[in-house]
């Protein structure tokens, strides 16, 4: 036995109203089309995956290139009996085929599997993958043969429903397995006599089993993974079945969770046990978070890493950087991409760092912008302080040494490096390096003028009183 599997993912989604294709639309953080490649790549490898692409074909094989499945193009697309025509001549090193649709992304790879062993086990030509779903409206129906047995008679699209047929609840998943040999002695046998004059896939159940074939179906485990995504309100559907699949499979490592139904977690986190995630966190990417930590709500953490024991407090955003153990950022801190902050590292409100490093217990608790800045450990950066790391051309480093303390409100214009133990004082402008241990001011001298104030209030008192008496 040699399986291949076909994914067909030409047609455009009209139903979407979008600009892309439908297998270019996400849920959970990744492409349609990529959760189901993922899931057939653990039943067989890459190069026994063939996806049929049409719609935007040049899209959708970049996007999905580097998974190592290989392509065939159905240049017009004249429906998915079409598509799988296509699909002949690529597909010749078989024995059987399974189909899925590009458009049902929660599919599990357990279920392909028992789609497959199924399949080989009633020595059917054509297996039917079916569910019966709260709502089965839109879908095609599989008609039994007999109630409770395996033998299909033929599918019908949920448009060509007779008032009879209507009370069927089992619907076609668009999902197959096939013995390819019966699949293509009969497919030039489609016809276009529906209403969408397409060539119809879902017709081979009734060509084989009039050729005597024999066509099955099995019952998914959960009929929510074999539902499809033809609107955005039903992509939506998805996208929050599959986050809270996760929630729930963090929960159960000891994660907690409060309000999961308002937490946005792609498909590739990872959270360690005994770690807390508040309201309206959104962890996105391939984020991943230590244990012992506690994320606050609104913040949104994109291509993170995380140690144990950080404490990530209100609206943070956090981007494509590295935290270590002990950290404490936030509220209102954004890392850009390229920040690493060392162990125990404070980052306080409204303080954005970019490409920069800051070594164990530094600290810069307020109003402040280190970018290009590699920042020793013990450091205390003030608050206001600036790196002023552009010209307007080109960007420049700063470098401070282990136990700088920078005065407030200070500027450090780089390139420019601050020798280790260094004091700058409040308020400087610093655009020459600072010795090692040395005090370095840059701001004007501040010189007091004794009662000058108030002569100057007597003054205007003398003025008016002047003004009054004219
Ligand atoms: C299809 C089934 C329906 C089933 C439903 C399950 C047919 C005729 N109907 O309907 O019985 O209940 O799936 O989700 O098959 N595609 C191509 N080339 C084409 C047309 C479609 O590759 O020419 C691809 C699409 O990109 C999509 C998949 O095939 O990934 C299914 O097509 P779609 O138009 O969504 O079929 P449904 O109307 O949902
Ligand atoms: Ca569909």
């Amino acid at each position: 036995m040699r399986l291949g599997i076909v994914i067909m993912a030409a047609g455009k989604g009209t139903r979407l109203k979008s600009k892309r294709a439908k297998v270019l639309h996400e849920i959970g953080g990744r492409l349609l089309l990529s959760h189901v490649i993922a899931a057939a790549a653990q039943v067989v490898p890459p190069r026994d995956i063939l996806v049929v692409v049409g719609h935007q074909a040049e899209a959708v094989q970049s996007a999905v290139r580097e998974t190592g499945v290989r392509f065939v193009e159905q240049e017009r697309q004249l429906g998915t009996g079409h598509a799988i025509q296509c699909a002949e001549r690529e597909t010749r090193e078989y024995s059987h085929l399974i189909v899925l649709s590009g458009d049902v992304p929660l599919l599990r790879p357990e279920t392909i599997l028992a789609l497959r062993d199924f399949h080989l086990r009633e020595k059917a030509a054509m297996t039917i993958l079916t569910a019966v779903p709260e709502d089965p409206a839109g879908y095609g129906r599989v008609l039994r043969k007999t109630p409770g047995e395996p033998e299909v008679l033929a599918i019908v699209e949920h448009k060509a429903l007779n008032a009879e047929q209507a009370g069927t609840g089992e619907i076609n998943s668009g999902i197959y397995a096939f013995e390819r040999a019966a699949l293509y002695s009969h497919i030039g046998r489609l016809q276009t006599d529906n209403a969408h004059r397409e060539l119809y896939l879902t017709d081979m159940a009734e060509i084989l089993a009039e050729a005597g074939e024999r066509v099955v179906a099995i019952e998914a485990g959960q009929a929510s993974e074999v539902l499809g995504a033809n609107t955005i309100a039903e992509m939506m559907e998805l996208d929050r079945e599959l986050r809270m699949n996760l929630a729930r499979r963090l929960m159960a490592e000891g994660v907690t969770i409060y309000r999961p139904e308002t937490v946005i977690l792609d498909a590739g986190v990872e959270v360690g046990p005994d770690t807390i995630i508040e309201p309206f966190v959104q962890l996105l990417g391939a984020t991943r978070v230590g244990s012992d930590c506690r994320i606050r709500s609104y913040s949104v953490l994109e291509n993170m890493t995380v140690g144990d024991h950080v404490l990530i407090q209100q609206s943070c955003v956090l981007e494509q950087s590295q935290v270590e153990k002990g950290a404490q950022i936030g509220p209102f801190a954004h890392l850009r991409p390229g920040s690493h902050l060392c162990e125990n590292v404070h980052l306080g409100n409204f303080v954005e760092t970019k490409k920069t490093r800051m070594g164990p217990g530094s600290k810069a608790n307020h109003l402040t912008y280190l970018g290009d800045a590699q920042i020793g450990s013990g450091v205390n950066i003030g608050a206001g302080t600036i790196t002023c790391n552009y010209d307007g051309v080109s960007k420049f480093p700063t470098v401070i040494g282990d136990r700088v303390f920078v005065g407030s409100d200070s500027a450090l214009v780089a390139p420019v490096s601050i020798g280790e133990g260094a004091y700058i004082g409040a308020g400087s402008v610093i655009t020459d390096d600072v010795p090692a241990d040395a005090l370095a001011l840059g701001r004007a001298r501040q010189t007091n003028k004794p009662d000058w104030a108030g002569n100057r209030r007597a003054q205007q008192e003398e003025a008016r009183k002047r003004g009054g008496s004219s």
